[in-house]
């Protein structure tokens, strides 16, 4: 008896993958649309500029000339491989910014784990958007440093106007920072979050995100001794940097835009200059530490708007915390 010939045999396991690849991937949908970035950056890093105009993540929403570019790093860590997931879709889903491009990567510490470093390539591969820097993930201080002394470098082609530092568990609504940025300062410029709160002296931005303009990121890149410069948390020395370097001039304090994630599970007593319900205008939200707090995040600021109607699901949005208030 002989054996079918090899096509046949493959014929319904072809059938099949076409089935599931159908009904995963329902018409019209690109997931390239989603994820934002491509995978053309593996070039990336000693191209300098130029990786940075054929990825945005964020582009501009129209094709009228981009007059504001930001570059946008969240510090994560490689084990955290499902806040990146949620964070991709925060980011990838929201409505872009009107002549602005914002481009968002994470930022990774030298990768010292087996894994991490297979693990992490795949997604450089597939997404394009991680940036590490020279730094020890387990120590509680030079990242910041290391994250700000590189970006001049690896950029210096094609500087950005602003550059930022943000949690993995912060959401910055980037076409509200774009709009909140624009107008402002565009030198020893600094946008955050301001500590302590109603206090005008050592003040210094929430490490939940903060903003400087491009000359200061050069000033920290040509001022190594910085790098030792540590004392407090990090985001504190930071704002000792700018005050000892005269690089403050011109600080915006974005309370109460940017604020704590709070909902009414977690009790009114918590409700102080950081913790508050949303706000329909709000330019960041932080303390995003689990699911619940991201969905109810996205939820609110109309993400889930996205869904059309298909015979292939049928999700039930309304039972939910801001549809019963
Ligand atoms: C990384 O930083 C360490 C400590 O600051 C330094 O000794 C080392 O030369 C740096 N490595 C690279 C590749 O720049
Ligand atoms: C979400 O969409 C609804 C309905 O269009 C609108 O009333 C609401 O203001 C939107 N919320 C935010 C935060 O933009």
């Amino acid at each position: 008896m002989a054996s079918p010939p090899l096509s046949v045999a493959l014929l319904p396991a072809i059938l099949v993958a076409a089935v599931i690849y159908l009904i995963a991937i329902p018409d019209g949908f690109k997931l390239t649309e989603v994820l934002g970035a491509g995978s053309c950056d593996s070039s990336s890093n000693d191209d300098a500029g130029g990786s940075a105009k054929k990825n945005q993540q964020l582009q501009t929403a129209t094709d009228e000339p981009v007059d504001l570019r930001v570059f946008l790093g969240i510090m994560t860590v490689p084990s955290a491989y499902e806040r990146r997931a949620i964070l991709r879709l925060a980011y990838s889903l929201q409505p872009r910014p009107a002549r602005a491009a914002v481009d968002v990567r994470f930022v990774l510490c030298t990768i010292d784990k087996e894994e991490d470093r297979i693990l992490v390539s795949l997604e450089i591969i597939a997404h394009g958007d991680v940036l590490v820097v020279n730094c020890t993930e387990n120590m509680n201080d030079g990242k910041t440093y290391a994250y700000f002394s590189a970006v001049p470098r690896l950029f210096a082609a094609a500087p950005y106007d602003y550059v930022g530092k943000t949690d993995d568990d912060n959401y910055y609504r980037v076409a509200a920072l774009v709009e909140s940025l624009r107008g402002k300062a565009r030198h020893d410029m600094y946008h955050g979050f301001l500590l302590p709160c109603h206090w005008p002296h050592n003040q210094y931005m929430s490490g939940m995100g903060y903003i400087v303009s491009w000359d200061v990121v050069e000033w920290i890149a040509a001022t190594p001794e910085l790098r030792d410069d540590h004392h407090v948390w990090e985001d504190e020395d930071f704002g000792a940097w700018l005050r000892k370097g005269g690089k403050n001039k011109n600080v915006y304090n974005e309370e109460p835009r940017m604020y704590n994630y709070w909902d009414r599970d977690m009790g009114y007593e918590k409700i102080d200059c950081f913790w508050h319900a949303h706000r329909a205008d709000a330019v960041a939200v932080h303390q995003l530490k689990d699911r619940l707090k991201w969905a109810r995040t996205l939820y609110y600021f109309n993400a889930t708007q996205g869904l059309r109607p298909s015979k292939l699901y049928n999700v039930d949005l309304e039972n939910n915390i801001y549809k019963v208030y």
